[in-house]
């Protein structure tokens, strides 16, 4: 059902929302081990059903701690994480220099999921913007030239620089291709994930939720939760329920019926990888 608005007064209230009913069913075993593997499998299925699913909420915070979001595309994901562009004079790229982690989230309504990344955030390199940058349409490489991103702008101005622009670098009936450099103030961020959480709705609100964690090690949640536990022994935070409404139990027998994970030997420096192997991660179901 839609959502119910009702507008009383200085207030307006909404009054339902449609129910969540996903597909999935996430435990730590239903997942793929890598994050990033489980956002592939999860996007490429979104291009089917979501419009946009490349759009995606970027929050950035002061030093201060004052936070800022605002959505931007995702460009790229691969072993290093999420890649999107900007100039890098603007507002995000400000703070993230000065505070460099973000949080991500992407949110695809017509399959009720959810993902949130949060991580460190590094500068792409210099090449990889280029070849980005060159993909983009004639008209997009020259707004880059002509848009100051976040300050504030007189009327027209806009309008002026981009036209300044198009005479700078002999544009002549933007349809014939022309070669306009790459910016020095614009170019890509890579978040770099430390967690991922995937979310799906259910009915109820009895939302089901994983999330990986990187670890310093090898040693992941996954492969503890794979050993069969007698009941005395269930750690509070594994006896957390997918669903609400079953008991921990059920949870962790469900895990234990699985095969046991190979277990691989400890490798340190998960932390601070550049890229990200699945071993480096734990996964936990999360109350909704
Ligand atoms: C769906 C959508 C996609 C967007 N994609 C980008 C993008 O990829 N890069 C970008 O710099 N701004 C993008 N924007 C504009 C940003 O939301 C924002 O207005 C701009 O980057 C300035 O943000 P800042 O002042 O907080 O840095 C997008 C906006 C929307 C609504």
């Amino acid at each position: 059902m839609d959502a119910v608005i009702e507008p009383t007064g200085d207030k307006i209230r909404v009054l339902s929302h449609r129910q969540y009913d996903a597909s999935d069913q996430l435990t730590p075993f239903s997942v793929l081990p890598s994050p990033l593997d489980q956002f592939r499998k999860w996007f490429t299925e979104a291009q089917d059903y979501v419009n946009e699913p490349e759009a995606m909420s970027v929050s950035t915070a002061t030093v201060a701690g004052v936070p800022s979001s605002r959505f931007v595309l995702l460009k790229q994901v691969d072993r290093t994480g999420f890649v999107f562009f900007t100039n890098y004079t603007s507002r995000k790229s400000r703070e993230i220099a000065e505070n460099p982690v973000a949080a991500l989230a992407l949110y695809w309504p017509e399959m009720h999921r959810q993902v949130r990344v949060v991580g460190r955030v590094e500068k792409v390199s210099t090449e990889e913007s280029t070849e980005y940058y060159r993909s983009r349409p004639l008209g997009s490489r020259v707004g880059t030239w002509a848009s100051p991103q976040s300050s504030v702008v007189e009327e027209g101005e806009v309008a002026t620089r981009f036209k300044q622009a198009e005479e700078k670098f002999g544009v002549i009936d933007r349809k014939t291709e022309l070669d306009v450099p790459l910016p020095d103030f614009w170019g890509g961020w890579r978040v770099i994930p430390n967690e991922v959480e995937f979310w799906a709705g259910k009915p109820s609100r009895l939302h089901d939720r994983i999330r990986y964690t990187r670890q310093e090690s090898s040693d992941n949640q996954r492969n503890k939760l794979a050993r069969p536990t007698p009941a005395a022994d269930i750690p509070p935070a594994m006896a957390v329920p997918t669903h609400g409404s079953a008991p921990p139990i059920a949870t962790l027998w469900a895990v234990a019926n699985h095969p046991p994970a190979v277990t691989t030997p400890p490798i340190p420096a998960c932390a601070a990888a550049a890229t990200v192997p699945a071993h480096c991660f734990s996964l936990l179901n999360l109350n909704i």
